[in-house]
């Protein structure tokens, strides 16, 4: 496969954390790279703080998303987010199917498939996030378990609107662990990954897809992990919350690049 690795797309997830004053001075303290950066940038902050990530990150080629959202446009779902309230403050992106919101929150393949076409429906760009536990992998049924979640997430979505999903590929045992998979597993996997969207799709969309890694990547290992063909980006926890931390991360993204 002929894949296109012009696309690095570094995504930040800031989970629970940061209030709407820790977000204007987060944004304040990555200026630096707001308007020169070669890779895309996407932080998927708190609903409460995406009104100010916006307005900070307006004429930047930062984009902001969320982190999850309902499948219905509004109705009796108490505590929900719908993907039409998510475009109507001008979000972009919104990450769906969390490995956390699938463990604390019930969320199944179905209704990450769900979710997935109401965010389409409202033209917000979506990241996919599947991976395996650490018994699925020592099983050694990680790509079967992953080739299940993204067949079930992307059923009835059609090919055109790949090019509007993301696929973060994510193993549940470096998710906040300070364990990172290999480069060389996490290659492995996100190719997995492309050949099942051949499968599903042609095999011009599976080179053109963007697949990032996610687990515990940080500034001392993205370079290792960037630099495998398969892997086009990273979706980053921890490591985005610390902005001197982020902006080297990027700088890392923008070098390969060169
Ligand atoms: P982490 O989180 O970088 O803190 O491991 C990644 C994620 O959950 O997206």
């Amino acid at each position: 496969m002929n894949i296109n690795k012009k696309k690095t797309v570094i995504a930040g997830n800031w989970k629970m954390n940061k209030t709407p004053i820790e977000t204007k001075n987060f944004f304040k303290d990555i200026s630096s790279i707001s308007t020169t950066s070669k890779c895309d940038i996407i932080l998927c902050v708190p609903y409460i703080n995406i009104s100010y990530a916006v307005k900070e990150t307006e004429g930047s080629n930062i984009k902001i998303g969320a982190q999850n959202c309902h499948w219905n446009e509004s109705g009796a779902f108490t505590g929900e987010i719908s993907a039409k309230m998510l475009k109507s403050i001008n979000t972009q992106y919104v990450i769906i199917g969390h490995s956390e919101r699938r463990l604390y929150f019930a969320e199944t393949d179905a209704t990450v498939n769900k979710k997935i076409k109401a965010a389409l429906k409202e033209h917000l760009k979506v990241i996919l996030c599947v991976g395996e536990s650490l018994t699925d992998r020592e099983s050694n049924i990680t790509n079967e378990v992953v080739s299940i979640q993204v067949k079930i997430a992307l059923k009835e979505i059609p090919k055109e609107q790949i090019e509007n999903i993301i696929i973060a590929y994510e193993p549940l045992w470096a998710i906040g662990t300070g364990k990172t998979a290999t480069a060389e597993q996490a290659d492995e996997t996100c190719s997995a990954i492309r050949q099942i969207i051949s499968s599903l799709y042609n095999n011009s969309i599976a080179e053109n897809v963007v697949i990032q890694y996610g687990g515990s990547m940080n500034s001392k290992n993205a370079q290792e992990l960037l630099s495998k063909p398969n892997i086009n980006g990273g979706l980053i926890g921890g490591a985005s919350l610390n902005a001197n931390e982020f902006v080297e991360i990027i700088n890392i993204a923008n070098n390969k690049n060169v």
